[in-house]
């Protein structure tokens, strides 16, 4: 006869014992689905390496967001996706007041007056050479500009309603001068900042690259995303953006670095901590069910249950249309 000590099944025999054992109860809430956005505005173009996500013109979000909504959807993210805006060395269409992220920030709180809208903030989907900074002459990364330019882009996009701005570039500095430029302006109190605080370089963005059109024409991005085996480099960012004004700290890509969503949790638990679980993830997820190694439901959502058992209280998925189904508040 066992120890006492040692009897676990009794804690969750029952199915309604089991939630009680959760760090986090999986609900829709948690959820912020990131959305691919076109300057055609009547475009809904498939994304080959991303299968049941498209590119979507601004005229085609009311049907493609509309029934999300009504399930329940809370939050999305948007990326931009100029097809036919030119790029060019410093990004100049990523603040364009014509351009897909701002119609569609605008067209969305009309439309969708209590959906929480964030805009991703950063240059490589506009700029000519694809990096998410502008260059020297050299082609390394002009800190002191890049964080200039990126400040006048989050406030282009505060300026025309996002709840939320969150730079996902990693140049030094961008939070201060986010948080700074969003206070000048008197959106501090009304737009936060959501900080891409612990974003490694990663294999598994490559599907995002092929959907935005936004891999670097030349070089990698390994001098201004966090080196992949290290911890404390990343905890190095937390704590700084955490220090320069950031509302929000994410971690990201999720699966293959939960180890830092648990060191966010523990060192900053006077935060929200997201995790993004990206592109290469789900189409990892995605081809995985395809190929008949799983069911889609059960494994996307132990791949969730294990972000919020990291400490994730926000997660941002692709997946988001389908765990509305799946999930029942
Ligand atoms: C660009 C950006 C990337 C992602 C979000 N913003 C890719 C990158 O850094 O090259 C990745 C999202 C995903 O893969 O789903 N700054
Ligand atoms: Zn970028």
């Amino acid at each position: 006869m066992s120890n006492i000590s040692s009897l676990l099944h009794a804690t969750y025999h029952h199915p309604a014992q089991r939630p009680w054992a959760k760090e986090r109860e999986l609900t829709k809430s948690l959820l912020m689905y990131p959305i691919f956005i076109t300057d055609d505005p009547d475009g809904k173009t498939p994304i080959d390496s991303m299968p049941e996500q498209y590119r979507w013109g601004v005229n085609r979000l009311e049907e493609f967001l509309g029934p999300l909504v009504n399930k329940g959807l809370a939050s999305v993210m948007l990326f931009g996706v100029p097809v036919k805006i030119e790029k060019d060395a410093v990004g100049s269409a990523a603040d364009d007041p014509k351009g897909p992220v701002i119609e569609a920030v605008k067209f969305l709180k009309n439309k969708f007056p209590t959906l929480h809208v964030t805009c991703d903030v950063c240059l490589c989907e506009y700029t000519s050479h694809g990096h998410c900074g502008i260059l020297y002459e050299d082609n390394t990364i002009n800190n002191e500009l890049s964080v200039k330019r990126l400040a006048d882009v989050a406030l282009a996009y505060a300026a025309a309603g996002a709840d939320c701005v969150a730079p996902s570039d990693m140049m030094d500095g961008r939070i201060l001068a986010i948080k700074r430029i969003l206070l000048e302006n008197g959106y501090s109190n009304r737009v936060s900042l959501m900080s891409y605080s612990s974003k490694f370089s990663s294999s598994f963005y490559g599907p995002f690259r092929d959907a935005c059109d936004s891999a670097p024409s030349f070089g990698d991005r390994k001098c201004y995303q966090l080196p992949q085996g290290s911890r404390m480099t990343a905890l190095r960012a937390l704590s700084r953006d955490a220090n320069e004004g950031a509302d929000i700290l994410m971690v990201k890509p999720g699966m293959p670095y939960l180890d830092i969503v648990r060191d966010a949790k523990n060192l900053h638990p006077e935060f929200p901590i997201a995790v993004y679980q990206i592109s290469g993830e789900y189409a990892m997820l995605y081809r995985s069910y395809e190929a008949g190694v799983f069911d889609l439901k059960d494994a996307v959502l132990e791949t969730l249950e294990s972000m919020t058992r990291a400490g994730a209280s926000l997660i941002l998925t692709y997946f988001t249309p389908r765990l509305l189904d799946w999930l029942e508040y």
